[in-house]
């Protein structure tokens, strides 16, 4: 006989696949100089992911999970180790190739969405497409079109202090995905809803995992969230931990 001993939801193991993973991180390491001391934010974080995987990262709060998804997303950078995006060594690439990656490859979803407060759904989302280079017209177009896939097809004029928080996430994804990118990143973007729009922000999440075969690797201290997912990885203390054993008993 054997039993599960962790009750929470544990590191996964990688899937058995033939095609190279997009995402290929090895021994990842942070170090956050503060003045005379140094914060140790990620250790040695290895981790490889498939094109069409979703992914939850849970762990405690400060155990490197937003570090971590801001290396992924080019948005930092670690201070040893390497970080491969489709075989291509991140650390290596120029300013223009990672504006391209965080323009057009990965879309980054943040907890508290990240809007211009200023312009409307219409405008927020519409602004990676004019930064790709779209006439205004056709950015807007284009705007209008993901805006309806998140169900926002009646809120386009609006600000984001008329929207609700479910509502203002919905349009943060709908700028995500508007240069249809193959991977999301998504940063808890529950973390600012209240239990109901959360579950109606990840089910916009597995409808476009499933329809459209996004990649997403989604943070989250939810372990109800995390176990919707098809895998997890658990984050310790700046680590990767494997805690899932099944222990023989007599
Ligand atoms: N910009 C920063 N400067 C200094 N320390 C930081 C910075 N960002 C994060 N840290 C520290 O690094 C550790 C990991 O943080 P973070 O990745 O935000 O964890 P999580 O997202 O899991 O809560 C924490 O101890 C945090 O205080
Ligand atoms: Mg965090």
């Amino acid at each position: 006989m054997s039993e599960l001993v962790n009750v929470y939801p544990s590191t996964s193991p990688e899937p058995q696949r033939d095609d190279p993973p997009i995402i290929e991180a090895t021994n990842l390491t942070k170090v956050y100089k503060m003045g005379e001391t140094e914060v140790h934010a990620l250790r040695g974080v290895s981790l490889r992911v498939w094109k069409g995987e979703m992914i939850s990262v849970i762990g405690q709060s400060g155990s490197g999970k937003s570090t971590l998804l801001a290396i992924l997303g080019a948005l930092d950078v670690p201070t040893s180790g390497s970080y491969k995006l489709d075989g291509r060594e991140v650390a290596s690439m120029n300013d223009d190739q990672l504006a391209e990656i965080r323009n057009q490859r990965i879309g980054f979803v943040f907890q508290k969405f990240n809007l211009l407060a200023r312009n409307t759904a219409l405008a927020n989302v519409a602004l990676p497409l004019a930064y790709a280079g779209l006439s205004d017209r056709e950015a807007k177009r284009r705007a209008a079109e993901m805006l309806a896939v998140v169900g926002l097809g009646d809120r386009l004029h609006h600000l984001p202090n008329q929207l609700s928080g479910g509502q203002q996430q919905r349009v943060a994804i709908a700028r995500a995905l508007v240069n249809q990118p193959s991977i999301i990143l998504a940063d808890e973007p529950t973390g600012n809803l209240d239990s109901v729009t959360g579950k109606e922000i990840m089910a916009l999440f597995h409808t476009l995992h499933r329809e459209r075969g996004i990649t997403l690797i989604i943070v989250t201290h939810d372990p109800n969230i995390a176990a919707q997912s098809e895998r997890i990885i658990r984050l310790k203390d700046g680590l990767i931990e494997y805690a899932a054993q099944e222990v023989q008993t007599a």
